[in-house]
């Protein structure tokens, strides 16, 4: 039996990334830390997280060649998304090399002089890449954990801690000199030509970063008036960069829906297409996107922090020791954690999965109440749920579902007029959309909805190829809507939290 502790040597290239991992652990749980995509959601027939082996090979060889062969790939290539780390092992990303995937075409772009980095500052974690201009390519990847977690996870926390100068100045600091931190060590022992600098993030993330007063984010209506893209030379910022380097913070799109959302929209083509298409970040927030390139509608739900571990016994983030997935075999509850090691907690797509189980089993009813008298849902290393864990989960999936209802309400179209979904979020890559369509979250046909992964890392390198930081032509066509202001929103809301396929 393999023994969950014992280490292999992982080396990822191009990123000159040696890592240490447990045997067994998913190679997807790693890399897709490192902003690499999987365009099919990992279900091995799109090829494009294809990974190229240069010494050693991933568990079961012969039924990646087959895989392999009908992508019609070299046999020294193997697909991230099926592939386990089972000894020392050295691989090339061509994805990092090449150009971006995004909704399955490529991106296109007109060649700049110089690299740019992009960054996108998630509540949980960032992410920096560093970027040829001229090409695109990815030349190196930093990410790590947002140092204001400290003073909490969730984004509430983060607001009450910056509601004095105190804490503002302290929680400004720590982003900035994170974010310079990722950008030293991004451009270490390498000689380039720096010339841009955009970074993306919710609105409290804006604010944070610029050091804006976060009241107005506190409190009803939720409306700040600090909703501009912000420019910095790296004086401004006391950064030890070239002074010409140009430095943007994207502007939110509203006051709760940040840039992070803006580069979701650009990652997924929904501006460009005549098609219904909808944008489901779930993250802290819970945003949604409905639209095309007419017109767009936007709203926050408060479908987020259940989904990213807030207000769940045992929520985490999706990081290692996270129970990412649930399933039923032969009856018995069987459960992946992230990293293959000890389950620390479960992150949201468990908890998706988790439910699901439950339902299954018969452990839940149709309206979410535990039956046969249980105190708590067993998933296994002392990691459970409790009936508020799934009380939290009706409240995010109603708010979630009844949203995108009411989006599409205000278009005068139906569910079925969308003609595609994308699911974004930090734990999007490990979500299984067979539950999340059954259990009514999204109430739309499986095939119809796409992972699209880091799209706001996607869409910041979008923007390094853009000059208009005002972004005036798309958000014209962006209206943001107050949920909480619409009448059928708490009718629609109560309907939608039922567990109706079960
Ligand atoms: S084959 Fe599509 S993500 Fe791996």
């Amino acid at each position: 039996m393999q023994n969950k502790n014992e280490k292999v040597k992982l080396r990822i290239e191009p990123l000159g990334k040696e890592l240490n991992v447990n045997i067994g652990t998913p190679l997807k749980d790693i890399i897709f830390e490192y902003g690499v995509e999987f365009p099919c959601g990992g279900k091995g027939y799109c090829g494009g997280c294809k990974i190229k082996l240069l010494s050693g090979d991933v568990k079961d060889p012969q039924k990646h060649k087959e895989l392999i062969y009908k992508l019609g790939l070299d046999s020294d290539y193997r697909l991230a998304c099926i592939s386990e780390i089972v000894e020392d092992i050295t691989l090339e990303i061509p994805q990092l090399e090449s150009l971006i995937l995004a909704d399955n075409s490529v991106f296109t772009f007109t060649p700049l002089e110089g690299f740019g980095i992009a960054i996108d500052v998630g509540t949980t974690t960032i992410v920096a890449q560093l970027i040829n201009l001229s090409t695109s390519q990815v030349i190196d990847v930093q990410t790590s954990r947002n140092p204001q977690t400290r003073s909490g996870s969730d984004i509430m926390s983060r607001i009450m801690h910056g509601l004095t100068k105190e804490g503002l100045e302290e929680l400004k600091n720590l982003i900035r000199d994170e974010a310079y931190r990722l950008i030293t060590l991004l451009l270490e022992g390498k000689n380039v030509d720096l010339k841009k600098i955009v970074l993306v993030g919710n609105s409290v993330m804006h604010h944070l970063f610029c050091g804006y007063d976060v009241k107005p984010l506190s409190m009803y209506p939720f409306e700040t008036t600090n909703n501009e893209s912000k420019e910095y030379s790296a004086k401004d910022l006391s950064w030890e960069l070239k002074n010409s380097v140009q430095i943007i913070f994207a502007r939110p799109i509203a006051s709760f829906i940040g840039s992070d959302i803006f580069a979701g929209i650009i990652a997924s083509g929904m501006d460009k297409t005549p098609h219904l298409t909808a944008l489901i970040d779930l993250g802290t927030n819970g945003e949604i996107v409905v639209g095309n390139n007419e017109k767009m509608l936007c709203a926050s739900t408060a479908a987020g922090p259940a989904f990213e571990g807030a207000n769940i016994h045992m929520g985490m983030s999706a990081m290692s020791g996270a129970i990412s997935s649930v399933n039923l075999a032969d009856s018995q509850i069987d459960y992946h954690v992230i990293g293959n090691q000890e389950a620390l907690g479960i992150c949201g797509s468990g908890l998706i999965d988790a439910v699901a189980v439950f339902l299954q089993n018969g452990s839940l009813d149709a309206g979410g109440a535990l039956i046969r008298e249980k105190e708590q849902l067993e998933i296994g290393d002392r990691v459970y749920l409790t009936q508020k864990d799934v009380r939290e989960f009706q409240l995010a999936k109603g708010a979630l579902a009844a949203g995108l209802q009411i989006l599409v309400n205000k278009l005068d179209k139906s569910l079925a007029d969308i003609t595609r979904v994308f699911i974004a979020g930090g734990f999007g890559n490990f979500i299984n959309l067979k539950n999340v369509t059954q259990l009514g979250m999204v109430e739309i046909d499986e095939y119809k909805i796409h992972k699209l992964g880091n799209s706001a890392l996607i869409g910041a390198k979008m923007l390094l190829f853009t000059d208009d930081y005002s972004f005036e032509n798309t958000l014209s066509k962006i209206e943001h809507l107050s949920l909480d202001a619409d009448e059928n929103f708490q009718d629609v809301f109560v309907d939608k939290m039922f567990f109706n396929n079960y």
